[in-house]
């Protein structure tokens, strides 16, 4: 089994990211490798100039998204962990399966749709043309298996059917050149709130930074923002039903749970009754107990660049060597 995923590098990364995405791949790595099958990770800088961006910003990012991967347990001993950029492949293999995926596909493309807007005309090249890069990132590997959410479920499809296509067309049954990886839907990720709002994701784009959980904040700051965070004056309820309606609550007990790796219901038994003044002084120390050794790492190998660059140095060279018998496979199945 071989599970390839891919992230787009952001900075401030918060506790949103961590629980709703960072998390799975820790998990995944965990349980596949001690199980003999292996994880590739990567950033998708390539996918990130689809959209107007900042150079320096993205290189910036890329290497805060690898501190953070790090800091969180992704092991690049045991997990392939790079970037797209430094793999030429990505690119060289996405070009030759533009001659295998139809206009018809791509223009079923509901994200294309969803994300050029009403500007169609100015939108790039790349973002209509990005699902068969996604397609090359994972065909490129021999994957198995891809973490999809719903969103995403789609290009998989399209992976798929280009794959099979080419398969079809430019080599034999006994030997294709690729195989049809099968989507798992990743254990449904916790979708954390605003600190501020119940009713609004934490967010990097949120201006008010009370509002979330930043992985570089210091302990004092932790406990600062959960006891300043919004909440209403009724005591917790004793089962999770009791908190419909009560967004900020909620947010706050589902917190506790996942970082607790429990269940809202066990919280509650614990809690019902007492008020947020008992609450959130538990929840701070709980969050700043799992954080602390993340954000020790984190802090620190952000700054150390020549580190960084190490790991995705070290991660190119890994994938390039896994790459290469697909990608010459595929040039010579086209009489290239
Ligand atoms: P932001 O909303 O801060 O801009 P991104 O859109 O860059 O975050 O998301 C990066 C990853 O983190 C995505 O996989 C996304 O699903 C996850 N994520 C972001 N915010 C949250 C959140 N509040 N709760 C759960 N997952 C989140
Ligand atoms: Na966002």
């Amino acid at each position: 089994m071989r599970i390839v995923s891919g992230i787009q590098p952001t900075g401030n990364l918060h506790l949103g990211n961590y629980l709703g995405a960072i998390r799975n791949w820790v998990r995944m790595q965990d349980e596949l490798v001690s199980t003999g099958g292996d994880c590739l990770f990567f950033l998708a800088d390539l996918h990130a100039i689809s959209m107007p961006h900042e150079p320096a910003t993205l290189s910036a990012n890329t290497r805060e998204m690898v501190a953070a991967l790090v800091a969180c347990g992704i092991d690049p001993d045991r997990s392939t962990l790079f970037n797209q950029a430094q793999v030429p492949a990505h690119a060289e293999l996405q070009w030759l399966l533009t001659g295998t995926a139809r206009m018809g596909w791509l223009n079923r493309m509901t994200q294309f749709k969803d994300k050029s807007g009403k500007n169609r005309e100015g939108a790039s090249i790349a973002l209509y043309t990005y699902p068969v890069l996604q397609a090359a990132d994972v065909l490129l590997y021999q994957a198995t298996h891809v973490p999809v959410g719903e969103d995403q479920k789609q290009h998989l499809e399209l992976a798929r059917d280009i794959a099979q296509k080419f398969n079809n067309d430019f080599a034999s049954e006994a030997a294709p050149v690729f195989t049809l990886p099968d989507p798992i839907i990743p254990p449904e990720a916790a979708r954390i709130m605003s600190l501020r709002d119940g009713s609004a994701k934490m967010s990097k784009s949120d201006p008010s930074d009370m509002s979330r959980i930043n992985l570089t904040d210091d302990a004092d700051t932790i406990m600062q923002k959960v006891k300043k965070a919004k909440t209403d004056p009724e005591p917790l309820p004793s089962e999770a039903a009791g908190l419909e309606g009560r967004a900020e609550a909620k947010n706050l007990v589902g917190i506790y749970a996942v970082m607790a790796q429990t269940s809202v219901d066990a919280v509650l038994a614990d809690f019902a009754g007492k008020g947020f003044g008992a609450f959130k002084p538990a929840l701070g120390e709980l969050l700043v107990t799992k954080l602390a050794p993340i954000n020790d790492r984190f802090v620190e190998l952000r700054q150390d660049r020549a580190a960084l660059d190490a790991i995705l140095k070290k991660g190119a060279e890994k994938a390039r060597t896994l790459a290469a018998p697909t990608l010459n496979a595929a040039y010579e199945a086209l009489g290239l």
